[in-house]
């Protein structure tokens, strides 16, 4: 699986392009806009020129900045990710969008051996596979963020998934990537996020109660559970909108209060406050 496609260009699309490119794979990403493919640009030359300036882009996949970026062409037309042998979704996490994306997909994808998967976070993978004709070849593959730095990845069979389907993206997972995959039944919020956003939910409710503050919390964490970071510094991370989209799935699923999103976090989200992306979530950054 040589040639790759990666629909969406944001924070986890321009890691899956990246980690792919810099595997020496051909990557192919597909944005919505002009102006959003530039910024996927953008993101991508930042990430990459990091990564260079520290000595990080030695091996396989070839050494300079340049040529990882020569590996990847970004385009608006969905028609480009037609040739691709896997595509890996990763626009926002809306179900409608999802759907509409990989019925889509169904029709422009030519190599019948092509895996279709998705990145997200808690949408059932069955309701992605049952809108295209082969719904054996529909998967989850879920990375985390960021990409470049975290080695793990979910991957979600859905009941349709077939063995070899998840077999071949754990190859390529594991063995082009070089990450570690582990194995999810498809619930919504897989293994991690099922756990880690309840988390974040009951730090945010914390905060909205007036309990501790937003850095007495993510400080009672770190040094007192060895945490790399706190849960609200962690949820800036990730971005409020999608923090609050994947608690609305697991609510959704699961019925359990402890899913609910609470009204702070809904407010934030409503008045543009995403975390790290906008400068501004529970803490402001220096964009
Ligand atoms: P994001 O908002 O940073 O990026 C989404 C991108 O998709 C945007 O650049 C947007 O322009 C583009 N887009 C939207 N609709 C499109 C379409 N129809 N065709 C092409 N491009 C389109 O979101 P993020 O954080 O990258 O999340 C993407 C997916 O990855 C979501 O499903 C999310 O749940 C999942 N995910 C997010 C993680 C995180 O920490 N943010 C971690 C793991 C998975």
């Amino acid at each position: 699986m040589d040639n790759v496609g990666v629909i969406g260009g944001g924070l986890m699309g321009a890691g899956i392009a990246e980690v792919s490119a810099r595997a020496g794979l051909d990557v192919v990403v597909v944005e919505s806009s002009e102006e959003a493919a530039k910024a996927a640009l953008g993101r991508l030359e930042k990430s990459l020129s990091r990564a260079e300036s520290k000595g990080k882009l030695d091996g396989a996949g070839g050494t300079t900045a340049e040529q990882v970026l020569g590996r990847i062409r970004v385009e608006t037309d969905l028609g480009a990710v037609a040739d691709r042998d896997v595509v890996v979704e990763a626009i926002v996490e809306n179900e409608a969008a999802k759907v509409a994306l990989f019925k889509a997909l169904d029709d422009i994808v030519t190599s019948p051996d092509a895996i279709l998967a998705s990145n997200t976070s808690s949408i059932p993978i069955m309701k992605l596979g049952v809108v295209t004709s082969r719904p054996q070849q529909v998967i989850g593959i879920h990375f985390f963020n960021p990409v470049p730095v975290l080695q793990l990845v979910e991957l979600v069979p859905s009941l349709l998934t077939s063995t070899e389907t998840t077999a071949r993206s754990r190859e390529w997972v594991e063995g082009s990537l070089a990450k570690k995959a582990i194995d999810c039944q498809d619930r919504a919020g897989f293994v991690v996020n099922a756990l880690l956003i309840p988390f974040i939910l009951s730090a945010i409710r914390m905060l909205e109660s007036g309990f501790a503050t937003a850095e007495d919390i993510d400080r009672g964490l770190v040094l007192g559970a060895a945490h790399p970071q706190g849960p609200l510094a962690l949820a800036d991370l990730i971005g409020l909108d999608t923090t609050k989209a994947v608690a609305e799935s697991l609510y959704e699923e699961f019925k359990e209060p402890l899913y609910a999103a609470p009204p702070l976090l809904a407010r934030m989200v409503d008045a543009g406050l995403l975390g790290r992306k906008t400068g501004r979530g529970f803490y402001t950054y220096d964009r």
